[in-house]
């Protein structure tokens, strides 16, 4: 038994009798009819009535002209990028990156599926800090890279957690520094932005766009992704690629490298059955935030920051951040953690601890990618330029890096838009016991 059960904070809290998740796929029935129709009719292949009208319907919702529907939003962000390396430097050797020797301008807190792909086409990806105002790219921060490394043409950028960043600088500052955009819009599906005057959606952001239906997302095929664009050039190339890239011929004819990343028409059976339920699963996820902030009001913690007047979230994780001033001691290793209680204050893993404690489940902020082992190498530019060895042994002082500190005081809530308010206000209530 954990010892939360023992600790006199939390007398009285009866454990979930079946786990509070943090999101999980929301099934309609409609989804049934659209997979049972692609079996019965035999389309259960990368071709069929599902495909075609999910990529008309996603098209029609985000308002672009084109939607490729491809095996997942990972494969959706290789092409997009693989793409972009391609416009900007021309094609790649077959056992090449389209991005060898190119540094790419990439969101630092975001899940590293983001920007793996540059990594994929050979490029260096430079992590650029976060904002505190929505928790994405910082525009100042880019501004900076672009000082350091004026050559750069390629920015990665998400929107995390649901929430549009800064896009309109973004865009005005890559822009005036002639770059395009992959915009990965994976986590932030039915999200609006309110660009140069008009709402427009996530997912049009960019130069090549990208959305996922993983099975944690706002709507789920249990998998799948697109990549959305306005160029019907663009389409066709990123629908080749992901063919196996086969040419114009009676046999396999390949003048370019292919990968098996396209949709099936199953999972697009899953999609056609969840797009009319997108727009509920966003009400039911603004109403899980709005909740937690009410229930969370009275604590030293702040929700998960958005631009109330220049965007429209689609809530997809609620999280939280404790203020400095209530952050008990903890620590991290590369692996494991520690923290101490006390009174009056808590930590993210005292708090993901207890909620798993009595069967809930949060999760630690994405951890930065720019802390991540693997690319520890890689430069981390911040509002204040290098982010990289920024204390000084014998001088006092040393650089903000706003990623670091949201990862550090923030985690994940549970956000399952099953979860009833009576099982919410439960999960509140482990919240409080916690900074008892
Ligand atoms: C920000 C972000 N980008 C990309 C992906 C990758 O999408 P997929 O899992 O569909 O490959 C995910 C989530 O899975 C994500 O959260």
């Amino acid at each position: 038994m954990s010892s939360f059960h023992n600790d006199p904070r939390f007398a009285g809290i009866e454990p979930f009798p079946t786990k509070v998740w943090l999101a999980t796929p929301t099934m309609h029935g409609e989804e049934q009819q659209w997979v049972d129709e692609a079996i019965r009719t035999n389309w259960v292949s990368t071709v069929g009535a599902n495909i075609n009208e999910i990529e008309k319907q996603v098209a029609n919702y985000v308002g672009c002209k084109h939607a490729v529907a491809l095996s997942c939003g990972t494969a959706a962000l290789h092409l997009a990028t693989k793409l972009a390396g391609e416009k900007l430097y021309g094609q790649a050797r077959p056992n090449a990156g389209t991005l060898q020797g190119h540094r790419v301008f990439c969101s630092d807190m975001t899940f590293d599926a983001s920007i793996n792909p540059v990594a994929y086409e050979d490029g260096e990806a430079v992590f650029i800090d976060t904002e505190s105002d929505t928790w994405n790219m910082s525009p100042e921060a880019l501004e900076k890279a672009f000082e350091l490394y004026p050559d750069t043409r390629l920015v990665v950028v998400a929107h995390l957690y649901g929430t549009p960043g800064k896009a309109e600088q973004i865009k005005a500052i890559c822009d005036s520094h002639g770059a395009l955009i992959v915009e990965d819009a994976a986590e932030s599906f039915g999200s609006k932005y309110l660009l140069n005057g008009q709402w427009v959606e996530t997912g049009t952001l960019g130069d090549y766009n990208c959305i996922s239906f993983n099975g944690n997302k706002i709507i789920t095929g249990s998998a799948g992704g697109m990549f959305l664009t306005d160029s019907e050039e663009d389409a066709n190339k990123v629908r080749k690629w992901s063919t196996q890239s086969r040419e114009a011929a009676p046999w396999y004819q390949h003048e370019e490298i292919g990968y098996n990343y396209r949709m099936s028409n199953i999972i697009a059976g899953i999609v056609r059955g969840q797009l009319p339920h997108l727009d509920e699963h966003i009400a039911q996820k603004k109403a899980i935030y709005e909740r937690y902030k009410a229930g969370l009001a009275d604590l030293p913690v702040k929700m998960n920051p958005f631009d109330a007047e220049k965007s429209q979230p689609n809530f997809w994780l609620s999280c939280l951040i404790i203020d400095e001033e209530a952050m008990a001691p903890m620590v991290r290793g590369e692996q494991d953690y520690l923290y101490i209680h006390e009174s009056g204050k808590s930590s993210p893993h005292e708090i993901l601890d207890a909620l798993a404690a009595f069967n809930a489940e949060g999760r630690p902020i994405w951890k930065p990618m720019h802390m991540q082992p693997i690319y520890r190498t890689h430069a981390f530019i911040t509002a204040e330029g290098n982010g990289r060895g920024c204390t000084n042994a014998y001088i006092a002082g040393s650089g903000q890096d706003v990623g670091a500190d949201i990862f550090r005081r923030g985690l994940c809530l549970p956000s399952d838009n099953k979860m009833t308010p009576a099982r919410q206000d439960r999960v509140i209530e482990i919240i409080h016991r916690c900074f008892m």
